[in-house]
């Protein structure tokens, strides 16, 4: 089996390398990114080619790396609410415009697609769990740019849905719910937005800054440890059943709103000697959506996923409890600030 996983250097790309090159020795990925950084642990296995490329430069190689795998993930893509709201168009390109170029190649030779598409598609949906084949994608106004990455891979959710009838394209989509673990993001970059929310978090916590609670902190999200997402993408890529479907991954059971996961965040952060003297007294604080991302911000209030079409057709479930995943996450961060120091 030749993988090309496009955005290979990212969190999860990284990850996914990782459990290949462990678990399936006879498999081979090229890896396409513009930085190796969280993949350099593993660029002297025989079974991983690392291309430097930017898709957005340089089609010509990645449309040959597609021409001789056997499927792609397309991973590579901005997903980052500040950047939504900050500078839309670039989402639209990259998000968008690249990834739009790999499936068509995709569908010109014949190749299988493994796309993540997003929780976010769902947008404000009021239904109690997400379905995939019922529940609607709801979106807000134009003005509210934030949208523009819900949009952008909700669109291209339907264009690859379109190319599997009518070219028989083979492929999955999978939408990550707050997917998180090891090398999520960079925790030493102190801007405020530049992170997912735990890693914003920690870092916060790291800089001796307080948190930031957006509009109350109310929201609900569904958080899933990595190595239950990564599980969920191997069962995929074995499963004939994964064939033109599409799979919530996430564990409806880490139900936690934002306020109680800045407070375990804080709490479980004081046991490590890197965090424990700001943990004391960082505090939380509320901000006002539209003063931390702008005014063209909008949010989701709840967001949880209904999993049993992943359960009944691959077998799987996600088994990292919430506490367990966030002890797991910052104990790498820790590590790395130790070895660091
Ligand atoms: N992590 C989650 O919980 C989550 C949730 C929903 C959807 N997703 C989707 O899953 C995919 C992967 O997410 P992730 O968390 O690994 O993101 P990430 O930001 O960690 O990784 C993206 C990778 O793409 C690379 N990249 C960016 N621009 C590039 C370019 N022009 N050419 C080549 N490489 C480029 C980056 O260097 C990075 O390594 C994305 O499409 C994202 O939208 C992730």
């Amino acid at each position: 089996m030749n993988i090309l996983i496009i955005g290979a250097g990212g969190f999860i790309g990284s990850h996914l390398c990782e459990e290949i090159l462990n678990s399936r020795k006879d498999w081979n990925i090229s890896a396409l990114d513009i930085s190796s950084a969280k993949i350099d642990h593993l660029l002297p296995s025989k079974n991983l080619n690392f291309y430097k490329t930017d898709i957005l430069d340089d089609y010509g190689q990645t449309e040959e790396h597609i021409k001789n795998c056997d499927v792609v993930f397309p991973l590579a893509a901005i997903a980052s609410p500040l950047v939504y709201v900050q500078d839309p168009l670039r989402v639209f390109q990259l998000d968008f415009e690249a990834n739009l170029r790999i499936v068509k190649s995709a569908v010109k030779y014949e190749k299988r697609v493994v796309f993540p598409s997003t929780s976010e598609v769902y947008g404000m949906c009021g239904d109690e769990e997400f379905e995939e084949d019922n529940s609607n994608c709801v979106t807000g106004p134009i003005c509210k740019q934030r949208w523009i990455y819900s949009c952008s891979k909700q669109m291209l959710d339907r264009v690859i849905y379109a190319y599997g009838i009518r070219d028989g394209l083979r492929y999955t989509l999978f939408r990550p719910f707050n997917w998180i673990g090891p090398r999520l993001d960079d925790i030493k970059n102190e801007n405020n937005g530049s992170s997912r929310v735990v890693t914003q978090f920690l870092s916060n916590i790291l800089h001796g800054k307080n948190i930031n609670l957006v509009d109350g902190g109310s929201q609900i999200r569904c958080f899933t440890y990595i190595s239950d997402g990564i599980d969920a993408l191997i069962k995929i890529i074995e499963n004939a059943a994964a064939d033109r479907q599409i799979f919530n991954v996430g564990n409806p059971h880490n139900q936690c709103s934002i306020r109680e996961l800045a407070q375990k965040i804080l709490s479980l952060a004081s046991e490590y000697d890197v965090f424990r003297e700001n943990a004391r007294t960082v505090k939380i604080v509320n901000t006002d959506s539209s003063e931390y991302y702008g005014k063209s911000y909008q949010d989701v209030s709840r967001r949880v996923p209904s999993v049993r079409r992943a359960e009944e057709l691959l077998g799987w479930k996600p088994v990292v409890g919430m506490d367990d995943l966030l002890i797991k996450t910052i104990n790498f961060y820790a590590e790395i600030l130790k070895k660091d120091s």
